[in-house]
């Protein structure tokens, strides 16, 4: 990795991990295959995105709208979940990964709920990741449990009072998200945090997206001028007085 890369990495990507169906789909295996070879892909991306610079990952892994699968599905890629937690978590605790789950936990198994737990907590001193698994997310579950929670509280619902409410208040917004797998939507992900989020779509099916093609979206990020509203003339610091 190239210091210049890394001197104007994104601070916070986020990913739509999606096409393992497809992928599968392409080589005439089972769905579930694909999930699985998903799961690899997260490891290496880890990897890359350490390598890179990049401070916080955050991954879809599971919407709330994926119930809609068959049943089978569903089940196996909870399964997925409990294996990649019993094999996984030591690993990434080495690495100095921070894990966070954020999602709707109460729906999912108690033994579930108890290793997410106990992931996050082993790993909650460790600085060399943020990596956010959104797992039974859904950016519009976010917003409505955050609501519902000031409401309660009888605290007033501003801008600040609801960004601190969500499922991701540890992490600052995402600077970039990826899609893979060829379309072009949100899919009820971040919807708040990405008000402001540089976008990357490409074709490549998730578990079969390679490095170069990650470092080319981190490099086309490098690339963009984010203006958050302001006029070009106003971001650099020389240019400030002529405006
Ligand atoms: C993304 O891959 C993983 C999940 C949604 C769990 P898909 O399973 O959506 O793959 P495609 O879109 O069918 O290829
Ligand atoms: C988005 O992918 C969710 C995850 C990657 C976990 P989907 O495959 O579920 O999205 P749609 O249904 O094509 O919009
Ligand atoms: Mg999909």
């Amino acid at each position: 990795m190239n210091s210049a890369l890394t001197a104007s990495a994104p601070h916070h990507v986020a990913i739509v991990m999606d096409g393992n169906g497809r992928w599968a789909k392409q080589r005439l295996m089972p769905r579930l295959a694909g999930h699985r070879q998903g799961l690899e892909k997260l490891r290496e991306v880890v990897r890359w995105s350490i390598e890179a610079g990049v401070k916080v990952l955050t991954v879809f892994a599971f919407s709330s709208e994926n119930w809609r699968r068959p049943t089978d599905e569903v089940n196996g890629l909870m399964g997925l979940l409990a294996k990649a937690l019993d094999r996984e978590v030591s690993a990434l605790h080495e690495a100095g990964v921070q894990l966070h789950f954020p999602g709707d936990r109460s729906a999912l198994s108690d033994s579930l709920q108890v290793s997410l737990a106990a992931a996050e907590a082993q790993t909650v001193q460790n600085q060399s990741l943020v990596l956010n698994v959104c797992f039974n997310y859904g950016g519009r579950w976010d917003l409505v449990q955050a609501a519902r929670r000031l409401a309660e509280q009888g605290i007033e619902i501003t801008e600040s009072s609801l960004s601190h409410t969500l499922a991701l208040s540890h992490v600052p917004d995402p600077d970039l998200l990826i899609r893979t797998g060829g379309e072009q939507r949100i899919s009820n992900f971040l919807i708040w945090q990405m008000a402001y989020t540089e976008l990357y779509f490409t074709d490549a099916l998730w578990p079969a997206l390679d490095k170069s093609t990650f470092l080319t979206a981190l490099q086309a990020y490098a690339a963009r001028e984010r203006r958050f509203g302001q006029i070009s003339e106003q971001l650099s610091p020389t240019a400030v007085a002529a405006v």
